[in-house]
């Protein structure tokens, strides 16, 4: 059924610009994973259907990611990497997991309520995600899923379903656990919420180097005057440091901020600084693999095929227990 080693995966949706939110939370402690067992990272494009509104953009946006998670460190000859939509027995899986599915599960998912709050339309794939997201997770037999904190009543939820799937049927299902890095957990916004590409307060972990500068120089900030003892607790610059710079480098920041006498503005350009360096070799790497035009299809092409082995040997077990055949 597997080959012993732990079974890793996760999907990040093509819905816009990738941020350093998503970065730190879900693709760094992926990309350290693919070294301690067996990954499977995807890009969720049927995911991404629910918001994104033109083919056009749906494709630049999945191209755009999978060079960008290349680019940061995703290794295919580690990781398998592919298009959630190549692999079909997913949507098959969503379909059954969703008839054991309580309505009232999906009620209290957060994610849902947020997004139609923010204005998004309530279709009905907006409110079934988290089936395909369990779909997605179950498919392929995994053991851990690293992803953000707001992604955790997904994995919950995905739990909830698998069970329920086990307790009709018999054991069927593999159950997942979440893996999150407290650390880096929830990485704020320029504005001091949460970054996300729907908030509008994202730093792209490609951003030009110009509006990195009018980005990070724009840092609202309060009105403590140089001189003085500044906050630490409630400082956006300082969070945003502390994922970039080195252990030292961040302690004389906080240090400085605590003594008084160094302004804010000083403070930025510490934080411009370190935010362009830490992302210097993405960007190598990226123009690198953009001089080979082929690379990121065959990549694609060829973890779409081991995804789907796997996803049709899980998918012809659960349709035998359901009975499917
Ligand atoms: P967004 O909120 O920008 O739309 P997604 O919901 O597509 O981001 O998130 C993709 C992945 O990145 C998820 O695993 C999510 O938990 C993680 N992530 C997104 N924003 C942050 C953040 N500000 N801090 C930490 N992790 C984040
Ligand atoms: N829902 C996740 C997000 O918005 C993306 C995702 C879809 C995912 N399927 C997944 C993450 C399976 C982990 C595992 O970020």
């Amino acid at each position: 059924m597997s080959s012993g080693l732990m079974r890793i995966l996760s999907g990040i949706q093509p819905s816009g610009k990738l941020h350093i939110g998503n970065y730190f939370g879900m693709m760094r402690p992926a990309i350290q994973l693919q070294d301690e067992g067996e990954a499977f990272y995807f890009i969720a494009d049927l995911h991404a259907l629910t918001t994104v509104r033109t083919g056009d953009d749906l494709r630049n946006y999945s191209r755009d990611l999978a060079l960008d998670f290349l680019a940061c460190g995703l290794d295919p000859a580690k990781a398998c990497f592919f298009r959630q939509s190549a692999v079909p027995a997913v949507t098959e899986l969503a379909w059954i997991l969703s008839t054991v599915t309580p309505m009232g599960l999906l009620e209290r998912c957060h994610s849902f309520k947020d997004k139609t709050t923010r204005g998004l339309a309530a279709s009905h794939g907006l409110f079934a995600y988290p089936v395909l997201m369990a779909a997605d997770i179950l498919i392929y037999d995994s053991d851990l899923v690293p992803v953000g904190k707001d992604q955790k009543q997904h994995l919950e939820v995905t739990r909830d379903i698998a069970v329920k799937i086990n307790e009709l049927y018999g054991s069927v299902l593999k159950l997942p656990e979440a893996s999150i890095r407290e650390e880096s957990a929830s990485v704020p916004g320029l504005d001091g919420a949460k970054m996300s590409k729907s908030y509008g307060n994202t730093i792209e972990i490609f951003e030009e180097e110009r509006s990195l500068k009018k980005k990070i120089m724009g840092i609202p900030t309060d009105s403590t005057p140089v001189e003085s003892p500044k906050a630490t607790d409630t400082s956006t610059i300082l969070a945003l440091y502390q994922l970039v710079a080195s252990a030292g480098d961040y302690g004389t920041m906080r240090a400085d901020f605590k003594r008084g006498g160094v302004g804010y503005g000083d403070f930025k350009k510490r934080l411009l600084g370190a935010v362009w360096e830490y992302f210097a070799p993405m960007r190598a790497r990226r123009t690198e693999l953009l001089a080979d035009p082929g690379y990121v299809d065959k990549v694609l092409a060829a973890g779409e095929e081991k995804a789907n082995a796997i996803a049709d040997s899980v998918l012809s077990r659960v349709r035998s227990a359901v009975g499917l055949r």
